[in-house]
């Protein structure tokens, strides 16, 4: 069983800082020296090794992960990505007579500063807490980066749809300190951070720039939690002026969800940005306009080390049947490949594979085909 209370969580510390730098209250623009815009958050320190590739870390996963884990391997190797895998184990082990993924496994990741990772399953019951959401406290993974974008040769109800979201994935309403204050009465605390918001939209300011947006809008409802996102909303206010070049502004949460179900593609000059719980969903929301979760990929970023991984589960009811799709882990893997600074081999597998869904001839079953994974992985390998 995994402890629950294992790992202090990033939003705990800061929840500390905070109590500490209340004492000390100062106007936000006086306590704060932004760093110039060349330092870039989250930027990946890997280095080639002497055999001219970057090691990464490859957690396959459960379920159909070491299925679809392959068709990157076999792909990245046609493409001659200069990418070394090394893969670890993440089975949970016991350590102090608590629950923690394996000492080597955590090594991999700081050494190499990046992971591609397939599906984990979560077993189902009390006191299990989901491997995933362990690597993100281990990691201080503090940005969710999502994009969703319209595959030519899948129909969905909508077309054309290209959005960005970040979203912050260590506190808000998922800091995770709640409590019963009387019987029947229990209180939760969504916990906003300068630290944290300023982390998070800088990051989004500055991958906005790095993919050619120049519009960034903060998702909130600074109108009812005036406080909290009303933080939130200030500090994007603050952190925009490092950025005259991106143009900012902001939405309420509520209107941002009527807009984008009725005409997404207003959204796709923007990188929208919000606090944890609005970017769970919202996220979910926008993978729905491009046809669900398997074809959606997602970075989770981090200062140290940054994991890459299928917004899908490990799909038990298709596991080693040759049935899976791997579109999910490869658009995972080129987001990897561009965060790496590889743009070129991650601009001819991305454009393999989309030719490869929009001619339509070899799509795996969840796509209206009939092929297997590997079929439809040589389909793609064709095309490098
Ligand atoms: N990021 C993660 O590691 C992650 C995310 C979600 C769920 N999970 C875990 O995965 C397990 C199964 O969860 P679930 O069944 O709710 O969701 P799931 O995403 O695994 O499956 C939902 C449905 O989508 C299909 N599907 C999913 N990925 C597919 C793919 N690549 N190709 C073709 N079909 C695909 C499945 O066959 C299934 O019918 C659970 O243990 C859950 O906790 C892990």
């Amino acid at each position: 069983m995994i402890a629950a209370r294992t790992f202090v969580t990033p939003a705990r510390q800061c929840l500390r800082t905070a109590r500490v730098a209340q004492s000390a209250v100062s106007p936000f623009s006086q306590i704060r020296g932004y760093a110039t815009t060349d330092d870039r958050v989250a930027k990946f320190k890997g280095q080639k090794g002497s055999d001219g590739k970057y090691t990464v870390t490859l957690i396959e996963g459960d379920g159909i992960g070491p299925e679809i884990s392959q068709s990157v391997k076999d792909i990245f190797e046609a493409a001659k990505a200069p990418i070394k895998w090394e893969s670890v184990d993440v089975t949970p082990i016991l350590k102090d007579g608590k629950t923690a993924i394996p000492d080597e496994a955590i090594e991999s990741v700081k050494r190499n500063y990046v992971a591609l990772k397939g599906p984990l399953a979560t077993p189902v019951g009390k006191g299990h807490v989901s491997l995933n959401l362990t690597l993100r406290r281990t990691f201080n993974l503090f940005a969710n980066l999502r994009p969703c974008r319209s595959i030519a040769g899948y129909k969905t109800p909508y077309d054309g749809v290209d959005t960005v979201l970040i979203r912050e994935n260590t506190e808000g309403e998922y800091s995770g300190i709640e409590h019963v204050v009387v019987d029947g009465v229990v209180q939760s605390i969504k916990l906003i951070t300068r630290e944290a918001s300023e982390r998070v939209l800088r990051f989004a300011f500055q991958y906005a720039r790095s993919i050619n947006k120049k519009k960034v809008r903060v998702v909130h409802k600074a109108t009812i939690m005036k406080m909290s996102d009303g933080l939130f909303l200030n500090t994007a206010r603050e952190i925009a002026k490092e950025f005259p070049d991106i143009e900012f502004d902001a939405e309420l949460l509520d209107n941002s969800c009527l807009k984008i179900v009725t005409d997404p593609t207003p959204y796709n000059d923007k990188v929208l940005v919000m606090p944890n719980l609005y970017g769970d969903i919202l996220s979910d929301m926008c993978a729905g306009l491009i046809g669900g979760l398997g074809l959606t990929p997602s970075g989770n970023i981090g200062d140290e080390c940054s994991i890459f991984e299928a917004v899908h589960g490990s799909a038990p009811d298709i596991a080693g049947k040759g049935l899976a799709n791997p579109t999910a882990l490869l658009l995972s893997s080129i987001m990897m490949l561009q965060h790496m600074g590889l743009n070129q081999h991650a601009g001819n597998i991305q454009k393999a594979i989309f030719d490869t869904l929009s001619e339509g001839k070899t799509l795996t079953g969840d796509l209206g085909g009939k092929a297997k994974t590997h079929e439809y992985a040589e389909a793609i390998m064709k095309r490098l």
